[in-house]
């Protein structure tokens, strides 16, 4: 019988999916050595077994790797909702590692499931077979439950364009994209455009938020051209350092995201599109 195991960074959403597919959890014991070391024990037997964690942090990776090895007798799929360092999916200097390639040969498994990857040709580094579910459709269905006015979705840049226009269209919606420069990992620049927002509310959608930078400015600019409500909304809430309160600062009325990264404005669940991808 398929059991489901919940990484540390994934407990909430391993739960929704065990309870969706109606299959136990296996328990895991985790802690920590003296010298810093992890340490993973899989207390329940498994014969089959479906290992949920995302990878925020490098310390995720390492446990994923641990629950991997742990279940070697078994029948094993991962997915990993927020796979981390799929920014850097390619080589754009030279002497770059491609660091979303040394992670994702790491995972040994029958298949590897994603949520919404940065860049999808990242699956091709896999050895095993990877499949990437797309979260958008489940974005749309919460936006149709608020009360918008005049909706645009806005992508504040051309990549975050398509899920603009994917989420938009489940409404009937327009969408618009805007013009991003990055300076540095913290500070893009937002190029001015004139777009039709004024007494509209805005959704703005990306893929992730880190440091929130590229939302604040897109919220600022919006703003300035009369936009009514501003909302945000993205797959993976990574909100690093102070993103939450910059956006907040700069306007934001609500954040919305998924649980593909656990926190207190993953309200929508990716536990439904996961279940059916594994059934
Ligand atoms: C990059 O292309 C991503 O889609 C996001 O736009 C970016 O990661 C957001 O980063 P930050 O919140 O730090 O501006």
């Amino acid at each position: 019988m398929m059991k489901i195991i919940g990484g540390p960074a994934s407990q909430l959403l391993a739960t929704r999916v065990a309870s969706e597919l109606d299959c136990e959890l296996a328990l895991v014991e985790y802690k920590r050595f003296p010298d810093g070391e992890t340490y993973v024990r899989v207390l329940d037997e498994i014969d089959d077994v479906v290992i949920i964690q995302s990878m925020i942090s490098d310390e995720d990776l390492i446990y994923l790797l641990q629950l991997i090895d742990a279940c070697s007798d078994a029948s094993v799929k991962v997915v990993i909702p927020y796979f981390g360092y799929a920014r850097q999916g390619k080589r754009f200097q030279p002497g770059e590692a491609i660091s979303a390639r040394v992670m994702a040969k790491t995972i040994e498994a029958d298949e590897v499931l994603t949520v919404n990857i940065h860049d999808p040709s990242v699956l091709d580094y896999f050895k095993v077979k990877a499949r990437d579910l797309d979260a958008a459709p489940l974005i749309g269905r919460y936006m149709q439950s608020l009360d918008l006015r005049k909706p645009i979705f806005i992508g504040p840049d051309e990549f975050a364009g398509s899920l603009a226009r994917s989420v938009a269209s489940k409404l009937g919606a327009d969408y618009d994209v805007l013009e991003k420069k990055r300076l540095s990992g913290e500070e893009v620049k937002i190029k001015a455009k004139h777009l039709d927002v004024a007494n509209r509310d805005v959704i703005l959608i990306d893929d992730m938020i880190s440091t929130g930078g590229t939302m604040a400015e897109a919220i600022e600019l919006l703003r300035r051209q009369k936009s009514n409500d501003t909302y945000i909304a993205c797959i993976h809430p990574i909100l690093a350092k102070n993103a939450v309160v910059k956006l907040f600062k700069a306007g934001v009325k609500e954040i919305i995201a998924t649980d593909t990264v656990e926190g207190g404005v993953s309200i929508i669940s990716v536990a439904p599109l996961i279940a059916r991808a594994l059934d």
